[in-house]
């Protein structure tokens, strides 16, 4: 039966860079999550008919709202709901399945790379029939739903069992239970060399990969222990928790600090990966080497035509705007466009679907491709092991040449989190208001070439994005860019992203902090954040 529940417009359901994120409590007030979903049907023209792909990262809370979900999508009236087994679905393999299935699209229920349990945060993104996070035209309509709904549709029914895979039904919607790794695998396999990577295992190559008791565990079990032959043990925190363990699944060298111990010390393997909350993000380590997203991307836009999924080219390739420029470089030696795009995955959805770009990075670890609408984690990995095995080189070995070759672009980023948030809105307006009169102003050694806060527009449907980080750039190519974070869930968090070039052959194997000294005295001598955060130093340098 369904039944109409009254209700009214909660404050602050209003989607961020990736969703809507809350504190896990604020989610399981009652009506909150029920509101925000009733807000999605509405926003997107009604459920109606609709076939949809359900699934979380497993985090605390995952199994009580998919059945919530369930429900409220057969009140709506939806044709199927295609649900990972257990209600788990990694974000990548969501969006293959939208894909896969022709879906009109997806609920992926996660808050990422935060922590999650009873007292961490939970979130629920939509994405669009092209696999990817609804644009800015969606999340704004489900907003005004949020802010206008006086009711919601329900069933008074029981929860399903979602164990095993098969096909069931809640009121006259089919329930489609599916392994929730199985799709996913079939594609990677066809975008690699299989047969090269086992065989570069086979040799004795040794590999970490660290789930951080996250979604990524039962996938990179399967897909590099079983189907590419890796040791046994090579995937470690495997078994996925709800509050994945109490650690913070976030893959940099802070939070996946233990990796790195390993990467770094005297038995390490040859290789080192880990992804987080929801399996969209990556860490590269090789022995005794970490490497920056930012270099990441552009190592795999150089070697990708090694990869047999990308062995006809790159039709362009993308970053956001606060990604070092490092991808330039490759693309410019390709002969292949290059494009600058706000924070945020939804802003490469339009470049791929229009053939535009073929390769996407984000510098907080997201790096993906055209084969599907979200960042991807796993693929990350496999890109660097089908490289790996084609030049049979180390990561050491890779990254110097690629540096030689290219150039160095020193990167780093600053995080100050859960700052008093008027204090860091304060900051950057103030900044915004000065912008005009920097240019030609010295802060520290450095100079300002020009100054400017970050707009977009998307080259595909005219849309403008303004006011998206500001942008301060040095005479010498350093420059330094500030923006307020769009995930967090409690206070303000400011990222500071550094990056000055180096062209070689000499000075290309500094440590990035000591590089980056002057932009670093730069960016405080610009707008005296340590005073004006009450802080004394960042809180994450990734
Ligand atoms: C952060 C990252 C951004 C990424 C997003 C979702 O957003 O900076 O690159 O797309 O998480 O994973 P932010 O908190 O900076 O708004
Ligand atoms: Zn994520």
């Amino acid at each position: 039966m369904i039944q109409i529940i009254p209700t009214q417009p909660i404050d602050g359901q209003k989607p961020g860079t990736s969703g809507l994120r809350k504190k896990t409590r604020v989610f399981r007030q009652p009506g909150y999550l029920e509101n925000f979903v009733q807000s999605i049907w509405d926003g997107i023209g009604g459920g109606q008919g609709k076939v949809l792909v359900l699934g979380g990262d497993g985090r605390f809370f995952n199994t009580q709202a998919v059945q919530t979900i369930l429900r409220m999508a057969a009140a709506a009236g939806a044709r199927r709901v295609i649900v990972g087994r257990d209600g788990l679905l990694s974000t990548p393999a969501a969006s293959h399945l939208i894909r896969s299935r022709g879906a009109d699209g997806g609920v992926i229920l996660s808050a990422s790379h935060n922590p999650g349990g009873e007292d961490g945060d939970f979130g629920v993104k939509y994405n669009t029939a092209n696999g990817g996070p609804a644009p800015e035209s969606v999340t704004e309509a489900i907003y005004q739903a949020t802010t206008q709904i006086t009711q919601y549709q329900t069933l008074d029914s029981s929860d399903l069992d979602l164990s095993a895979p098969g096909t069931a039904h809640l009121h006259q919607t089919e329930i489609e239970v599916v392994d929730p790794v199985a799709e996913y695998a079939a594609l990677m396999e066809k975008l690699f060399d299989f047969g090269a990577i086992r065989a570069l295992f086979d040799s004795g190559f040794r590999l970490r990969f660290d789930a951080m008791h996250a979604i990524t565990g039962p996938y990179a079990q399967e897909i590099l222990v079983n189907r590419l032959g890796a040791a046994d043990g090579s995937v470690v925190n495997a078994t996925p928790l709800p509050d994945f363990g109490g650690g913070h699944p976030d893959p940099n060298p802070v939070w996946a600090h233990e990796l790195m111990g390993h990467m770094m010390g005297d038995a390490a393997p040859d290789f080192g990966a880990a992804s987080d909350g929801d399996g969209d993000r990556n860490m590269i380590v090789g022995r005794g080497v970490y490497v920056t997203p930012s270099d990441s991307l552009a190592v795999i836009a150089a070697n990708a035509h090694l990869v047999p999924g990308y062995a006809g080219g790159l039709k362009g390739v993308a970053r956001s705007m606060p990604t070092s420029a490092a991808l330039d470089r490759v693309a410019e030696a390709l002969g292949i466009a290059c494009f600058a795009t706000p924070t945020g995955w939804k802003y490469f959805g339009n470049l791929l679907d229009a053939g535009h770009a073929t390769l996407c990075g984000e510098e907080s670890a997201g790096t993906g491709s055209d084969h599907i609408r979200e960042k991807d984690g796993l693929w990350a990995v496999l890109m660097w092991l089908n490289i790996l095995a084609a030049r049979r080189q180390s990561v050491a070995e890779v990254m110097a040449a690629h540096w030689q070759e290219f150039g160095r672009n020193y990167y780093s980023r600053h995080d100050y989190e859960e700052v008093d948030s008027d204090a860091a809105h304060a900051l950057m307006e103030d900044l915004r208001a000065r912008l005009d009169r920097l240019e030609g102003q010295t802060f520290g050694a450095l100079r300002v070439a020009e100054a400017e806060d970050f707009s977009y527009t998307d080259p595909v449907d005219g849309l403008v994005t303004a006011r998206q980080g500001i942008v301060v750039s040095f005479d010498g190519g350093a420059r330094v860019v500030l923006r307020l974070s769009g995930t967090g869930t409690a206070g303000a968090t400011l990222r500071v992203y550094l990056e000055r070039y180096v062209a070689g052959p000499e000075g290309l194997q500094q440590d990035p902090q000591t590089a980056l000294r002057e932009v670093i005295d730069a960016a405080e001598a610009l707008c005296a954040l340590h005073a004006r955060l009450g802080r004394t130093a960042p809180d994450v340098v990734t």
